[in-house]
């Protein structure tokens, strides 16, 4: 049996240079993981940008766990939730390394977090457990679109730990630059309506939209497809947008950003935001992607995707790709990010489990 302890990571106010604090090694331990899982690097956060999520928050809780041998750093495990009265949810998260797993360690560190989410009287326990591509049995998603691999150490792993499988997400890579994106522009252009107009900013939303921007974020919440995960009512407000933005500037991945108005209410009713790393060599994380459900069936969401993608062509050119994560029964964005060019690398199973 290993010797291990569980101790609580201080989140430390700056990056340490050696990269060889805890903190840094539980980075560095979830890209590792997520790497052998998707089979490349472009999920991969560094340590600067994840120290940004993890700082302090009005309006969310965080608390990361580690486990370690002699010192160093060989499991993880992540509590997140919102906080206020709605905020019934905690997001978990349990990374061991391949060279430690099957020793308890996920078992004791997802007994931890589970203690921490009860002790805040959440109702429930949300995981997002990648999921490599594969040939072999499956289990089928619960929602009808999509599987994953029965006999992973992820799926057995959740089973084992009570949780109900809920829903498939698909994690895409589209390869940049994009040939003929010009062209993709225009017919987007030529299909789009005289009743919307669109809007373009990097880093801070401007203010006459941020009102607009928050209930658009607000939406991504009943809007999106939830299988049966009965999400917390999460809203957002001014404050909280303002709050966001500064944490992904100060963390270096400062949003990129289209949307697009309703010129006859002059609302804004989509957006889709791309978080720009600042090395160049760094692969892109697609943010939220939304296009309300009243406004939806005039290829509004594929005008944004495309128009989207322009704009980051012309303030932060030359990034390798863009990651994005979409649920399998979200047809409609599956099939605006298919006719774009992102390709699958792998999924992630949504389990549930009710905490009380
Ligand atoms: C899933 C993961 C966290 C498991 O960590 P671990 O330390 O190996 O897990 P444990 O040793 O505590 O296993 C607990 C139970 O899970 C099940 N399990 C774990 N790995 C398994 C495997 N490879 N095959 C079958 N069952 C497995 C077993 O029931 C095990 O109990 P047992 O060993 O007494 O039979 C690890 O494989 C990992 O980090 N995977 C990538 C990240 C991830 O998917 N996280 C999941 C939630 S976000």
């Amino acid at each position: 049996m290993t010797e291990f302890d569980i101790t609580t990571v201080e989140i430390p106010a700056h990056i340490d240079p050696s990269g060889s604090d805890e903190f840094c090694q539980a980075v560095a331990l979830r890209n590792h993981l997520d790497a052998l899982t998707f089979g490349t690097n472009d999920t991969a956060l560094n340590a600067a940008e994840e120290l940004s999520l993890w700082q302090p928050s009005e309006f969310e809780s965080y608390r990361m766990l580690v486990a370690t041998v002699d010192g160093r750093v060989v499991g993880r495990g992540d509590y997140e939730t919102t906080n206020g009265d709605d905020g019934d949810t905690a997001w978990l998260a349990v990374h061991v390394h391949p060279d430690y797993q099957r020793r308890g360690i996920g078992r004791a560190l997802m007994a931890e977090i589970e203690e921490l989410a009860l002790s805040d009287r959440k109702r429930q326990a949300h995981c997002y457990a990648p999921a490599a591509l594969s040939d072999g049995p499956v289990l089928e998603s619960p929602t009808g679109f999509g599987s994953i691999p029965r006999d992973s150490a992820e799926t057995q792993f959740m089973l084992a730990s009570g949780y109900s499988f809920e829903q498939v997400e698909r994690v895409s890579r589209l390869p940049l630059p994009l040939a003929g994106l010009h062209s993709l522009v225009d017919q987007a252009i030529d299909h789009c309506s005289r009743d919307y107009a669109v809007h373009e900013w990097a880093g801070r939303c401007p203010d006459r939209w941020v009102e607009d921007y928050a209930m658009l974020y607000s939406r991504m919440n009943t809007d999106a497809p939830s299988a049966g995960l009965e999400p917390p009512e999460d809203v957002w407000s001014v404050e909280r947008i303002r709050e966001n933005e500064s944490r992904l500037i100060s963390g270096e991945l400062p949003p990129v950003v289209a949307a697009v108005e309703h010129v006859a209410t002059a609302k804004l009713v989509g957006f889709t935001g791309l978080n720009v790393p600042q090395e160049p060599d760094r692969a892109i994380p697609q943010g939220n992607t939304i296009v309300i459900r009243e406004h939806r069936g005039h290829r509004l969401g594929m005008l944004l995707k495309v128009l989207n993608l322009a704009h980051l062509d012309r303030v932060a050119p030359g990034h390798p790709s863009v990651i994005t994560y979409n649920a399998e029964e979200n047809r409609h964005m599956l099939a605006v990010n298919e006719a774009v060019g992102f390709v699958a690398i792998g999924y992630e199973g949504v389990w549930k489990k009710e905490l009380r």
